[in-house]
C-alpha cells in the first residue's frame, strides 16, 4: 500500500498517455493488487488463480473477468458463496481488479477510477468495521461449537485445534487456533472464514453441517484462540461476517 503514491494522483496518470512515470505507477498498482490478492482471495482461487472447481472457480482464464464493473461489484458485495470485502476501498478494489484481470492467462485491459467509481455507485459503502476482540461470540455459542467440533472437525485437527490429529496415523493439518492460524488469517474477515470452512470442510465431506454449526464452530475457534466474550452470537451470514476482521490482540 506504502507503494502507491496519493490514490488521486496515480489513478489520474493511468488514464493518460503512458509517460515512463505512469508506467512506473501502473506497476505498483499492479504489484499493490498481488498482494492484496494474495492476502484476501488466493485462499479460494490460488495463488495461480486456478482456484479448486467446481467449488471455488478458477480466475485464469475465466471469460466473466472481461467485465470489469461486474468484477468490482463481486468484490464489494460478493456473489454466490464468495464473500463480500465491503471494507476495501476504492483503490485496493481498483489495484485487485487490475491484477486478475491482467495476469496468468488474462489479458482483460486496464480498470480506471471512473469504472470503480461507477460500479460502485448506490453500495453501501463500508460501515465501522469491528474486529474478532471485539466481543462477538457468545459462551453459549462456543459451547455449541465445540460439541461439533468434536463430532466434525476434532479427528483430523485435532482436539487442542493445533493440527496434531487424535489419530497418530493420520496426517497432520493446519491449528485452527493460537499463533500459526493467526499469521495466515490475520487480515482476512470472518466471512472468508466461514464461507472457505463451509465450502471445503469436513475436508472429506465438505458442506455437511448446518450454517449454524459452522458458525458455532467459529465461534469456538475463536474462544480456544483467547478472543472475548460478549452479548450476542456470531450470525451464519456472509454479509455481517464480513464486517468482522481477524486481526491480532490490541
Ligand atoms: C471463501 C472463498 C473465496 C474468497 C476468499 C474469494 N472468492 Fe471469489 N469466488 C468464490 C466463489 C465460491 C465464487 C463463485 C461465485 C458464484 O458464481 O456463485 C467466486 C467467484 C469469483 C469471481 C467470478 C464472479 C463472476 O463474475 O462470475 C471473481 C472475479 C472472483 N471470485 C474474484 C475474487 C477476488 C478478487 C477475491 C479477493 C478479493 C475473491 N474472489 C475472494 C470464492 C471466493
Ligand atoms: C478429514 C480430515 C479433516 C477434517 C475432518 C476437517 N479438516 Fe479442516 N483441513 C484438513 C486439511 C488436510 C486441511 C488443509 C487443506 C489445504 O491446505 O488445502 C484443512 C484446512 C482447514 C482450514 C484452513 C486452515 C488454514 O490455515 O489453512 C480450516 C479453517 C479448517 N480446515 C476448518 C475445519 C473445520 C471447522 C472442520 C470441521 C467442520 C474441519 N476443518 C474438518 C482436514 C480436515
Amino acid at each position: 500500500m506504502s507503494k502507491l503514491v496519493s490514490g488521486a494522483l496515480s489513478l489520474a496518470f493511468l488514464v493518460l498517455p503512458m509517460s515512463a512515470v505512469a508506467q512506473q505507477l501502473e506497476v505498483s498498482l499492479i504489484e499493490q493488487g498481488e498482494e492484496l490478492y494474495r492476502k484476501q482471495c488466493a485462499v479460494c482461487h490460488q495463488d495461480s488463480g486456478v482456484g479448486n472447481p467446481p467449488t471455488f472457480p478458477a480466475l485464469s482464464g475465466n471469460d466473466q473477468l472481461e467485465d470489469s464493473g461486474r468484477v468490482i461489484r463481486s468484490i464489494h458485495l460478493g456473489r454466490g458463496r464468495m464473500p463480500p470485502f465491503p471494507n476495501l476501498t476504492a483503490e485496493e478494489v481498483l489495484s485487485i481488479a487490475s491484477y486478475i484481470r491482467n495476469t496468468w492467462a488474462n489479458d482483460f485491459g486496464g480498470v480506471t477510477t471512473e469504472e470503480v467509481t461507477a460500479a460502485r455507485e448506490g453500495l453501501d459503502s463500508s460501515g465501522p468495521v469491528g474486529s474478532v476482540w471485539d466481543g462477538v461470540i457468545t459462551e453459549a455459542q462456543a459451547t455449541r461449537g465445540q460439541v461439533a467440533y468434536s463430532g466434525a472437525c476434532g479427528s483430523c485437527h485435532g482436539r487442542r485445534l493445533n493440527g496434531a490429529p487424535d489419530d497418530p496415523d493420520m496426517r497432520s493439518t493446519p491449528p485452527l487456533a493460537r499463533a500459526r492460524f493467526m499469521r495466515i488469517w490475520e487480515g482476512r474477515s470472518l466471512a472468508t472464514l466461514f464461507e472457505y470452512t463451509r465450502a471445503s470442510m469436513p475436508e472429506d465431506n465438505p458442506d455437511s453441517l448446518g450454517d449454524q454449526e459452522y458458525v458455532d464452530i467459529i465461534a469456538y475457534m475463536l474462544t480456544v484462540g483467547g478472543m472475548p466474550n460478549g452479548d450476542t452470537e456470531l450470525s451464519p451470514d456472509s454479509q455481517s461476517l464480513a464486517q468482522i476482521l481477524i486481526q491480532p490482540e490490541p
